[in-house]
């Protein structure tokens, strides 16, 4: 039965009873309903108007309640109910009669819902925290791992410095390190409960808002009821923390996508997280990673569909807000769904080394140490820049990489090379010289590695 009934003689048609019930998707937020009305009951109780026994009964009812829908949660999809607010109380109800009516005293669906979905918010990033630090740690590992992995580095996808392996996972660990710092701060804003401010105006009940968020866990009450009924910014923040970790794990995805294309071949990816081709036989495509980049897009259509959705929206509730569910669950899952794929794949991940190492010996990469070479010779940078390009021009000539060139021929470009240049053209050598905070070579990997661990621990 609805809520509302009373001031209605026509029944609601059944098409527009479809397009309003939001049941089959907010069944989702069951549990959050219910502890919400436990902690409503007894507030109730402090403004007399349920006695402790009743509020015992309630209380013992819901908790019934509660255990049925954590036994069976898609149970409640068969129920004709409106919204889960509405399928609660109907089961109250059903449980202890009349006395299940006076739960709903001083108390709207705008408060509630409102409740319910911060409830909801708040496990989340608990969770999404969790698997962010996940990933993070397994990225730490298989940097460890591939600390000697040495590949080439991009910039517009042109081979340019040599880095490791395990420098690249540990990019990775920043940007998801900021991801989670995010969700962090999310939280605190999050934190607060809009419960007792009614439809719009507040509760004319006058009870104490500062116990009862704390009875429900959260760290106090919101300071205004028109703002608390219709503000969304959690849903946005979360969203956009979504969104924005989302492209993170597609870049990831991206770059790992090209590592294990037949003209890089730096990775194999394990059979675990691949599929095969219908009809050619030879096939291994990295769908899981084409899934993670292709599933960043919905997360944005989500947080830009709501930004619209809330855009013009007058104070204080809309029904529009009702908009806010289907497409939060969604992003929330994707996330989650993508956060837990990325791991799985890194735990099956094999660098190939020796190709790796081949292709950061090619395409001119250790150009800048030539140059930074004729530098400590005296040559000014600008200077310098310019005789190694010629020498580059003159190696792409003669087929070589700019180490197999004989010294007479280096020296046509600069009289200050000596025979200690091929030490510095070698790829250790690379990776050693970048040695200030942050840079490639082994020991400030290893420094990033040790600092993540103890960081993640
Ligand atoms: N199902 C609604 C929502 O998700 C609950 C609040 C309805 N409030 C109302 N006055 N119709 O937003």
């Amino acid at each position: 039965m609805a809520l509302w009934g009373g001031r209605f003689t026509q029944a609601a048609d059944q098409r527009f009873k479809e397009l309003n019930d939001s049941l089959r998707f907010d069944y989702r937020l069951a549990e959050q309903d219910i502890v919400g009305s436990v902690a409503w009951s007894k507030a109730l109780v402090t403004v007399n108007v349920l006695t402790a026994d009743e509020q015992i009964q309630l209380e013992e009812a819901l908790t019934v309640l509660l255990e049925e829908v954590r036994a069976n949660p898609r149970a409640i999809l068969a129920s004709d109910a409106e919204d889960i607010h509405s399928w609660v109380e109907g089961k109250l109800i059903d449980k202890v009669g009349n006395l299940g009516k006076k739960l709903h005293t001083g108390r709207s669906r705008n408060d509630q819902v409102a409740t319910d979905i911060k409830l909801w918010c708040k496990a989340q990033v608990v969770e999404l925290g969790e698997a962010l630090h996940h990933l993070q740690q397994a990225l730490v590992a298989t940097a460890e791992a591939n600390q000697d992995a040495v590949m080439p580095g991009y910039t517009h996808l042109q081979r340019a410095q040599p880095v490791t392996f395990a420098h690249w996972c540990m990019a990775y660990v920043e940007m998801l390190a900021r991801d989670e710092s995010r969700l962090k701060d999310t939280l605190t804003r999050l934190d607060v409960s809009p419960l007792g401010c009614g439809a719009l105006a507040g509760t004319a009940y006058p009870m104490d808002r500062e116990q009862l968020a704390g009875w429900l866990g959260f760290a106090s009450a919101t300071r205004n009821s028109l703002d608390s009924v219709s503000d969304r910014d959690h849903v946005l923040e979360l969203l956009s923390n979504a969104a924005i970790s989302m492209v993170h794990l597609s870049r990831f995805a991206e770059d790992l996508i090209f590592f294990n294309t037949g003209e890089a071949a730096f990775i194999d990816l394990s059979d675990r997280v691949t599929s095969g081709s219908s009809l050619m036989p030879q096939k291994k495509n990295p769908d899981a990673l084409e899934l993670i980049r292709g599933k960043c897009g919905r997360v944005q259509g989500a947080l830009t569909g709501m930004m619209m959705t809330m855009k013009g929206l007058p104070l204080a509730y809309n029904k529009d807000m009702q908009e806010d569910k289907e497409g939060l669950f969604d992003a929330l899952d994707t996330w989650m769904d993508c956060l837990n794929m990325a791991s799985l794949v890194l735990d099956g991940i094999q660098v190939k080394r020796p190709r790796a190492k081949e292709a950061a010996q090619q395409g001119y990469a250790n150009s800048t140490e030539l140059a930074d070479y004729l530098v400590a010779k005296g040559v000014p940078f600008r200077e310098a820049h310019h005789i190694v390009g010629e020498a580059v021009v003159e190696a792409i000539n003669q087929g070589k990489a700019l180490e197999e060139l004989p010294l007479a021929d280096l020296q046509k470009f600069s009289s200050v090379i000596g025979d200690d240049v091929y030490a510095i053209l070698e790829l250790q050598s690379c990776l050693d010289k970048r040695a200030a905070k942050g840079g490639v070579s082994p020991q400030q990997v290893a420094q990033a590695i040790a600092d993540a661990k103890a960081r993640l621990a």
